[in-house]
């Protein structure tokens, strides 16, 4: 049987906090081109699992790879020079500069994230690299946030801001990208743009792994779905197969079960 192509993979990770195991031997695969979901009650581990994938947290044990390289022990911007982003569960921006200078920030060219270049070199922004300006002009009308290209990031709402986040990695020239929760922060009337932000991102071909509490919206992007509990992952597949788990049962039935009784 052909293997597929794996683009990022997380193998046998542990991780303790105070001696409190918060990741136990857990192991994911992303697939080229995937829409990975990962689900699982709040505790289970997910965001920790972004933090050591990403490179902020160091496994106890454990290895990362990334199109077949190891990246353990990889600093977090080595990483994301390797083509991997992640957002977090509360947006991060540089928020007193504009949208559009995020943006800038992002782009290889510039060095990513280089506040400092771009912080001090205002003016030279408006001298950006043709082929830069192209590429933040299509971004930012792609994600409908042009016309608040001026202003500064920190006026924006929780939507704008997963907007500009998405942005960010898509100009970046990320292939893979980790999404906490996306929706957090993010009010319900801008939900589906920021759903279609994220159909975007996977359209550029970019990898990604999605984190999201809401069912209905993990069975509509990820036809393949990780269920963590307790720091490892007991069940996989589309939401339809894992709904007649014992994952989901414990998960979320036996939850809900008990939060009735309270
Ligand atoms: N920096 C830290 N120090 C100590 N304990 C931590 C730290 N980060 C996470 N934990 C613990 O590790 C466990 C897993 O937390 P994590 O944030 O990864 O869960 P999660 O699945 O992302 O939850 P949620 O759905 O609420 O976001 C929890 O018990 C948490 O309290
Ligand atoms: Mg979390």
């Amino acid at each position: 049987m052909e293997t597929p192509d794996i683009v990022l993979e997380a193998l046998d990770i542990h991780k303790s906090f105070g001696g409190v195991p918060a990741l136990d031997g857990c192991s994911i695969t992303l697939p080229r081109g995937s829409v990975t979901g990962l689900i699982g009650p709040n505790g289970s581990g997910k965001s920790t699992l972004i933090e050591i994938i990403s490179g902020l947290l160091a496994p106890d044990r454990g290895t990362v790879r990334m199109a077949g390289t190891n990246i353990t022990s990889w600093p977090p911007y080595r990483r994301s020079r390797h083509g991997l982003a992640r957002t977090f569960q509360v947006s991060r921006l540089w928020e007193k500069l504009s949208v559009a200078e995020n943006l800038m920030a992002a782009t290889p060219s510039r060095g990513r994230d280089d506040l400092w270049r771009t912080y001090f070199g205002r003016r030279a922004l408006r001298k950006a690299d043709e082929a830069d300006r192209d590429v933040i002009y299509q971004t930012l009308s792609g994600f409908d946030l042009w016309r608040l290209r001026d202003e500064p990031a920190g006026v924006l709402s929780g939507g704008q801001a997963r907007l500009l986040e998405f942005s960010r990695i898509m100009v970046s020239g990320a292939t893979v990208a980790l999404l906490d929760e996306p929706l957090a922060g993010v009010n319900p009337v801008m939900a589906d743009s920021v759903l279609s932000g994220v159909r975007q991102l996977n359209d550029r071909g970019i990898t990604l792994l999605l984190v999201e509490h809401n069912l209905s919206v993990v069975e509509k992007l990820c036809p393949m779905v990780y269920g963590m509990e307790t720091g490892q992952v007991t069940a996989s597949g589309s939401i339809s197969e894992l709904v007649n788990t014992q994952f989901f049962a414990d998960a979320y039935i036996g939850r809900s079960r008990e939060r009735r009784k309270s």
